[in-house]
């Protein structure tokens, strides 16, 4: 039997607490991000999971039921592409009926890459979301094709990011992964694009999540160069976080213009106050983005396991973490083989 949990929010061996949960919904996607599912791995031949495989909305919502007792305030929905998951609306309406134990609403959020989003700002809303991460790497027709692999045009996402606004998903963040070589001359640009929309633009390193991608470290564009850039055309003040553990780092431009954020796991890593878990598509749960294992929680809860032993189990794995890869890759000779992909575990 695991050992239980006595204090709240539930705290790791680095005494860590566990305040966010990221959901995968799905491994598919329908674009091809070279920094994510390259074309070359993730093509006609690559094996996703099987339907039954996928935990279905009932048994998420039971496992975020346990998670939010242990003191979770936040779920975001990943991929994969969220939005491809069938009647998602259905899952964002049971998970937002959820109180977090200072019997405030449950934050529901989500993680998307926008090309699906016109048709389902609105229900989305509706269904209580409170909030949408979209990716957009480019506002270059050309670039924005190498950058996502060229399935979807980009007047989908930024559509999709228009009806959203329209749809009050407010505020909407934007992801941006600069790789080098591919996006850094469009750093100025996205930032000019957005700048008074009341839209948040977050520039992220390229990080060695995954095996798939072919990373090198040459490759990632360090957050210090990114704001030098952006602070010698438009001056930028810092901003404290807004929740304990967020991974972006904020700046205000000092003209009134709003906010951006870059996040910097490789150059300046954030693990000492990590405080996510996440939950695959096929119900297994990892303590670090970058772990090769994780925790099967699946076939306990279809033995028939109850509420009780559910949420001792979770409280365990946690109690147990002591993951903190990015703080400890520069140490390494090498990454750790075996690493779960970003599609499957949805960043
Ligand atoms: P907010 O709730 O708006 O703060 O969202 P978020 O920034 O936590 O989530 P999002 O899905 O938009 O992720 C933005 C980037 O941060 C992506 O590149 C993620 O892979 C990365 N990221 C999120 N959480 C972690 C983390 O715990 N560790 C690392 N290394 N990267 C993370
Ligand atoms: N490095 C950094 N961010 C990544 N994302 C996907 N792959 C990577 C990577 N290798 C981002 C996507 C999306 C979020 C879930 O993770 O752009 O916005
Ligand atoms: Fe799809 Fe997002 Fe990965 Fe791009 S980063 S391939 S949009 S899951
Ligand atoms: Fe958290 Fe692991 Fe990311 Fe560090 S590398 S911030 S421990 S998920």
């Amino acid at each position: 039997m695991p050992e239980r949990f006595d204090t709240l929010p539930c705290r790791d061996a680095l005494q860590r607490p566990l305040h966010d949960l990221r959901i995968s919904v799905t491994d598919r996607c329908n674009l091809r991000c070279a920094y994510c599912m390259p074309r070359e791995v993730f093509g006609r031949d690559f094996v996703f999971l099987h339907h039954d495989a996928l935990l279905r909305f009932e048994e998420i919502l039971r496992l975020a039921r346990q998670c939010v007792a242990l003191g979770v305030r936040k779920i975001r929905l990943s991929g994969g592409e969220p939005l491809l998951r069938r009647g998602i609306e259905r899952l964002v309406e049971m998970l937002a009926t959820l109180t977090t134990l200072e019997a405030r609403p449950l934050e529901v959020a989500m993680t998307t890459n926008g090309t699906l989003l016109a048709k389902k700002a609105r229900d989305l809303k509706n269904a209580g979301l409170a909030r949408l991460n979209i990716s957009l790497d480019a506002l270059d027709e050309a670039v924005f094709q190498r950058a996502t692999g060229g399935n979807a045009p980009l007047a989908a996402v930024l559509e999709g990011i228009a009806a959203a606004q329209a749809a009050g998903l407010a505020p909407i963040k934007i992801n941006v992964v600069v790789k080098r070589g591919i996006n850094e001359d469009h750093i100025l640009p996205l930032a000019a694009r957005f700048r008074h929309s009341g839209i948040i633009v977050r520039f992220i390193e390229f990080m060695d999540a995954g095996t798939r991608t072919g990373w090198r470290l040459d490759d990632v564009v360090a957050a210090r160069d990114i704001l030098a850039t952006l602070h010698a055309r438009y001056p930028l003040r810092a901003l404290d976080a807004q929740y304990p553990g967020e991974v972006a780092k904020r700046w205000q431009y000092t003209d009134g213009a709003g906010e951006i954020g870059v996040i910097a796991s490789v150059t300046q890593a954030f693990c000492h106050e990590c405080s996510r878990l996440r939950l695959s598509t096929d119900g297994k749960l990892y303590t670090c983005l970058f772990a090769s294992e994780g925790a099967d929680l699946r076939a306990p809860l279809r033995a028939g396991e109850d509420d009780e032993a559910l949420r001792n189990r979770i409280a365990a794995i946690w109690h147990a973490r002591s993951g903190r890869y990015s703080q400890l890759r520069h140490a390494m000779r090498a990454a750790p083989t075996g690493r779960i992909e970003m599609s499957y575990i949805g960043g």
